[in-house]
């Protein structure tokens, strides 16, 4: 096994770019493809069985090109096919899920509101998780699909729609309870600078992504496969097969453009 083989990453289309941006500021030297499905986005509405076809051809995908493991940048998909994903594959499979854990850990009987897609909600992966901590702790569900389409159509700069729309998803809510917000989705980890504006300061934004880098970066040292040496480098690919989307992606990942 090569250390110098590239890592596959992908998602529905360009949230997992926030996840690549984290692990690229942590393993600086390692090589990543990043793949982005949006021809097919959003993820989040759609049945598992679909999801998990179209997963097993971007791995498949990945396998090809001789990655020596796998990030599922997608907190949607992993609900959906991770399992089967790491039945068919011989190599390290990384997931994502509601960093649900370290809001509960922030203290006693928290209020906790967790974002994510309507089908990371509804899976048994999250029921189970919800089940860990439901007892102790208050915590709501809230779908938020629309976040997944703002970021795709590149409208994120928009005040005006992306402030209504954030509004609308927590009017619901009476905002001095709430101790945190869960980002589980990684789309949603691009309107950091909006709930920083919209939240009262006590509420913490907590997404997974920091622990995710952290996991793959243990699971490479523990089998020897991390890169330690020389320049990494990112390789952008999407379904959608437009020039405007890779452009997007590498502005959303701050400028890298060494492919
Ligand atoms: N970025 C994805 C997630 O983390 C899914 C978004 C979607 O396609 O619905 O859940």
């Amino acid at each position: 096994m090569d250390k110098q083989q590239p890592i596959g990453i992908f998602d529905s289309g360009l949230g997992g770019i926030s996840v690549l941006k984290e692990m690229r500021a942590l393993m600086p030297q390692e090589h990543f493809l990043y793949f982005g499905d949006s021809a097919f986005a959003p993820y989040g509405v759609k049945d598992k069985e679909v999801i998990t076809q179209r997963c097993i051809e971007i791995c498949d995908h990945f396998i090809a090109q001789d990655v020596k493991a796998i990030v599922v940048a997608c907190n949607t998909a992993t609900s959906a096919c991770v399992n089967v994903l790491r039945a068919r594959y011989d190599l390290p499979i990384i997931g994502m899920e509601p960093a649900l854990k370290v809001a509960c850990e922030l203290g006693e009987r928290q209020h906790i509101i967790v974002m994510a897609t309507p089908l990371t909600l509804k899976e048994e992966k999250f029921a189970k998780l919800m089940q860990r901590f439901q007892d102790a702790h208050t915590i709501y569900r809230q779908p938020c699909p629309r976040l997944v389409e703002i970021v795709e159509h590149d409208e994120l700069g928009n005040e005006e729609v992306v402030t209504a729309q954030l509004q609308e998803y927590l009017q619901a809510y009476d905002l001095s309870k709430i101790n945190s917000i869960v980002l589980g989705c990684t789309h949603f980890v691009f309107y950091r600078s909006y709930f920083k504006k919209l939240l009262p300061a006590h509420i913490h934004v907590i997404d997974g992504n920091h622990g995710t880098a952290l996991h793959l970066e243990d699971l490479l040292q523990q089998q020897g496969k991390r890169c330690k040496e020389g320049k990494g480098s990112v390789h952008i690919e999407n379904s959608k097969q437009d020039p405007q989307l890779i452009l997007l992606c590498k502005k959303l990942l701050g400028g890298h453009d060494d492919e």
